[in-house]
């Protein structure tokens, strides 16, 4: 029950890497997937950084990139989003991410530089499954409380659109944020600290 759980989560991201090219343009879709950025397999086996572009991703939307071979979900917050993040720390398992894999140069409540720009491993810290993006506020299956974030399929979890874990989920854990940097205001390298970026 636990794998098949686990590996269902595995089939859809591979299913939404590969097909999000038909999502885009829909509210809330993920863009295409940003396969022209990366770089060899081999190199990608050794870690290397990885560059995106992320001027193309609309306010509200997100983007799914690939480091390290992780899932690694781009957002694009809205000022709405990010006033949204401050009133709900009373429903969060950690508000301000101190148990949570981040890295020191990151706000530890918007968990990121820029606070528009949100980068997460997208990895449910539960068992493994990939979480599905859910921006919407108050949809029906998420009830009217629910003001955007990721919704883990395999056994429940709930997080905000910061990655962070609402309480009392099966997921112990905020969604990590990976290293990066900003090379300009549209390219980030993940993968490289933003304190060693030249
Ligand atoms: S893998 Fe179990 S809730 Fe996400």
């Amino acid at each position: 029950m636990t794998n098949d759980g686990v590996n269902a989560g595995r089939r859809r991201f591979l299913v939404a890497a590969t097909s999000v090219v038909g999502g885009a343009g829909v509210v809330g879709a993920s863009v295409p997937f940003v396969g022209s950025w990366f770089p060899s397999a081999k190199a990608k086996a050794a870690g290397a950084p990885v560059k995106v572009n992320v001027s193309k991703i609309e306010p509200g939307q997100q983007m799914i990139a690939e480091w390290r071979g992780q899932p690694v979900f781009i957002v694009h917050r809205t000022p709405e989003i990010l006033s949204n993040l401050s009133m709900i720390g009373d429903r969060l398992s950690d508000p301000e991410s101190k148990h949570s894999t981040q890295p020191p140069y990151v706000d530890p409540v918007v968990r990121s530089i820029k606070p528009q720009m949100l980068l997460l491993i997208g990895i449910c810290t539960h068992l493994g499954c990939s979480p599905t993006f859910r921006p919407e506020v108050a949809p029906a299956d998420l009830g009217k409380d629910w003001v955007g974030g990721y919704f883990c399929p395999c056994h429940g979890s709930h997080y905000d659109l910061a990655g962070r874990v609402y309480k009392a989920q099966p997921a112990p854990l905020n969604l990590p944020v990976p290293p990066h940097s900003y090379e300009s205001d549209s390219i980030i390298v993940i993968g490289v600290d933003q304190e060693k970026a030249s």
